[in-house]
């Protein structure tokens, strides 16, 4: 089974099954770099499927599948379908930009239903395009969000990456959406993973900030975490009408919890969104492996996972890869 030297289980899985993307977020993609990685280095569906099947038999149970934007390469609908497949494999969840879910929601909702979140950092057209750096992308996304609540894919999590400057000012607003109670609402504290390297302390909105705007006008009380490895901090509205989750992994890291690997769209297996190291298992893959040798050394590699980021230590280096390539 996959536990690490520090006694974590490891049963979730990320898999990056791109690192395109139709927006360039501020947070995240480069504004000026555009070199994504060439098509032979991506891994196959099949052998996404096939690490997929073997890390189920490890003790996986869930897969979150991401990129860069998912929804842009082809066969991904199918993939999700085959993946719900696997046995052991009982959640499978998508995080998309929103921007081809009206168009996609229905095919996935056959596909097996995945669970879905969806990017949406300001409510307001003008700001969303300058977030996104996609003009014209909001009303796309909204009625992604739309067509994903139509099409059932239960529950819809919407995802905030908090920005000082660019949509602190928007809290209460957020607030209103998660009160509106068909999607589940969740603020993130900026990670310093952007390509344009524009991360700083001071831009990063924290847990306390938020719960000090939100609460004087919808008072919040704290409710208990869900499951140990739960990655955000849950607050319901004292009014009964909703509630809001905060990940905040720079005020309050919860690495101690983390029940999480990732594999990069070109097969690389990272043990922490921070690693300053991966794992290659392409070449494995590409070069006679078989399923236990596979195993044996995604076992090896658990075993050496870091105990937390260190991003709020003096001497953190940032990973060279983004949140784009990285998956998130
Ligand atoms: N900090 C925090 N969250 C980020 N995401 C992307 N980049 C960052 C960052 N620098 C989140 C977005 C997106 C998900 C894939 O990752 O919320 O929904």
């Amino acid at each position: 089974m996959l536990k690490d030297k520090f006694g974590r289980q490891i049963h979730d899985l990320r898999i990056s099954v791109t690192d395109r993307c139709n927006f360039a977020c501020v947070y995240c993609k480069s504004a000026v770099t555009d070199d994504y990685l060439p098509q032979p280095e991506l891994l196959t569906w099949d052998e996404f499927l096939s690490v997929a099947r073997i890390l189920a038999r490890l003790g996986i149970r869930k897969v979150r599948v991401t990129g860069g934007e998912p929804l842009l390469r082809p066969g991904v609908v199918d993939f999700i379908a085959r993946l719900g497949e696997i046995e052991g494999l009982d959640d499978i969840a998508l995080t998309t930009n929103g921007y081809l879910l009206p168009e996609m929601a229905q095919e996935l909702a056959a596909a097996g239903a995945p669970r879905v979140t969806v990017s949406l950092d300001s409510l307001r057209p003008e700001k969303f395009a300058k977030l996104t750096r996609a003009p014209a992308s909001g009303e796309k996304v909204v009625a992604g969000i739309d067509a994903a609540l139509a099409a059932g894919l239960a529950p819809v999590k919407v995802n905030i990456v908090l920005v000082r400057g660019f949509n602190d000012d928007e809290l209460l607003e957020f607030a209103r959406l998660a009160r509106r109670r068909n999607v589940m609402v969740r603020l993130i504290e900026y990670m310093p993973l952007d390509g344009d390297r524009a991360w700083n302390r001071a831009l990063v909105v924290t847990a306390q900030e938020v719960v000090e705007t939100i609460h004087p006008m919808f008072p919040l009380l704290e409710i208990p975490r869900r499951f140990p490895s739960e990655t955000a901090l849950r607050y319901r509205f004292a009014d009964g009408q909703g509630e809001i989750g905060i990940i905040a992994p720079i005020s309050v890291p919860f690495c101690g919890q983390c029940s999480r690997i990732r594999l990069t769209a070109d097969g690389k297996i990272r043990t922490c969104l921070f690693s300053l190291k991966e794992h290659d298992l392409r070449h494995l893959l590409r070069n006679g492996a078989g399923d236990e040798d596979l195993a044996q050394f995604v076992m090896k590699v658990v075993g050496e996972k870091e105990p937390g980021h260190r991003i709020n230590e003096p001497d953190f280096v940032q990973p060279d890869r983004t949140m784009l390539s990285i998956g998130g």
